[in-house]
């Protein structure tokens, strides 16, 4: 049964079919620059683009006349038990989508009975976070700071609850996200009013989100990244200070020292990068090219995925993000032999529409989906998906 603390879908979200309706109302309550900061991708944004269009190569393979059963989607990830073969991805900053964002994400999450990755570059602090939510909640690493600010999350991560630390390595420098730049992200962040005043309009344009932006304390800092200096990072200063501490396979016998618990390397698009992850003492891997956020013209991360489960998938848990809008891809991934997916723009969208009941409905799409796919497929377990359920129409899945 769901607790007072369920935000049951309401409104125009309530009524959304697919993920791309919810796409479509985040489209109508952000500003141009929040909405394109979510929705948009690296350089010319083929990978963004593929990263979905590569599900669309694979084609089920259902058994039929099989006697209806309930079906079970329960799993578990890293030691992590869940409901869901799918997780919320991290997803930087989504306090500026919607009020306390992370805190009403997480919360989502735990009542739909799967985890939430929250980011390092969060608005809500990770204690915030952890008492917002009911399930379970693992921590995304970025070294921004150097590694003792890093140290220092780690350690506030492990004490509020968080188990599984989720070490992204594909951010060198930030991805070339050009609709950032058109709608100047960088100027609207700066706090300088003259820098500002040419993209004010697209904010003034969209007075609730802009209520609601002004009553959560305007412009966040990132209280995960505490500099002893000066506090919080700026949202300004992130970018370059992430760039000046990019995580590289030497620091992970630095990390494993501070976190006894189980890490996920996420970024990883190589038969060569699993193995060193592995080799570096990672217990899971996610197949991911952020979303096609970073490098552009990387191969779509459902291409990449049977590359890595076969060269690690003996040793460690495989996951895949990137281009999931659909139950059946959730349901193709598994297939292909991913132990569950993590999923961004699909709830982020539904977080910028509508908040908690966007999220929810968000989840319950996705969730309905899969039950649907897998009861056409025959299959009622989702653990017992495998490569029989699919064709792949490419050689490079
Ligand atoms: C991200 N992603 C991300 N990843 C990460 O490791 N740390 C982060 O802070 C962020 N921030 C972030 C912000 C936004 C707006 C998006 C859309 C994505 C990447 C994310 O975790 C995941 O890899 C992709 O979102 C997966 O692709 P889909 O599901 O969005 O297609």
């Amino acid at each position: 049964m769901r607790s007072q603390r369920s935000a049951s879908p309401s409104g125009a979200s309530s009524r959304a079919v697919n993920v791309a309706d919810l796409r479509r109302l985040a489209q109508r309550r952000l500003p141009r620059v929040v909405f394109d900061y979510i929705d948009g991708g690296a350089g010319a944004e083929t990978t963004l683009r593929e990263n979905s269009l590569a599900f669309e190569r694979v084609r089920f393979r259902p058994r039929n006349a099989v006697a209806n059963a309930p079906c079970s989607l329960r799993t578990t990830v890293l030691g992590t038990p869940v409901e869901l073969p799918f997780l919320l991805a991290p997803v930087g900053s989504s306090r500026l989508f919607y009020p306390r964002g992370e805190c009403v994400a997480a919360a989502q999450a735990g009542e739909a009975g799967t985890a939430y990755v929250l980011s390092t570059l969060s608005g809500c602090s990770l204690e915030d976070v952890a008492a917002a939510a009911s399930g379970p909640l693992w921590y995304q690493l970025y070294l921004i700071g150097g590694r003792e600010v890093a140290a220092s999350a780690i350690r506030r991560a492990r004490a509020a609850g968080y188990s599984v630390l989720v070490v992204t390595i594909d951010t060198a420098v930030a991805g070339a996200r050009e609709r950032d730049l058109r709608n100047g992200a960088k100027d609207l962040c700066s706090g300088n009013l003259l820098r500002m005043l040419p993209y004010c309009p697209q904010l003034l344009s969209h007075p609730g989100w802009l209520m609601d932006f002004l009553r959560d304390g305007g412009l966040m800092r990132f209280p995960n990244v505490v500099l002893p200096a000066s506090g919080p990072m700026s949202f300004e200063d992130a970018t370059a200070a992430l760039e000046q501490s990019t995580v590289s396979w030497n620091d992970f016998g630095w990390i494993r020292n501070l976190w006894d618990g189980p890490i996920l390397v996420k970024g990883v698009l190589t038969a060569e990068d699993a193995r060193k992850a592995v080799e570096a003492g990672a217990d899971g891997v996610s197949v991911s090219n952020h979303g096609g956020r970073q490098l552009d013209e990387v191969a779509p991360a459902l291409d990449a995925l049977s590359e890595v489960v076969e060269a690690v998938g003996e040793r460690a848990e495989v996951l895949l993000d990137g281009g999931v809008r659909r139950g059946s891809d959730v349901v193709k991934a598994l297939c292909l032999g991913a132990r569950a997916v993590m999923v961004g723009r699909a709830y982020a969208y539904g977080l910028g529409a509508a908040g908690g009941p966007g999220v929810a409905k968000a989840i319950e799409i996705l969730r309905n989906d899969v039950v649907r796919t897998l009861r056409l497929l025959g299959c009622h377990d989702a653990g017992a998906l495998d490569r029989s359920y699919v064709y792949v129409r490419t050689g490079a899945i």
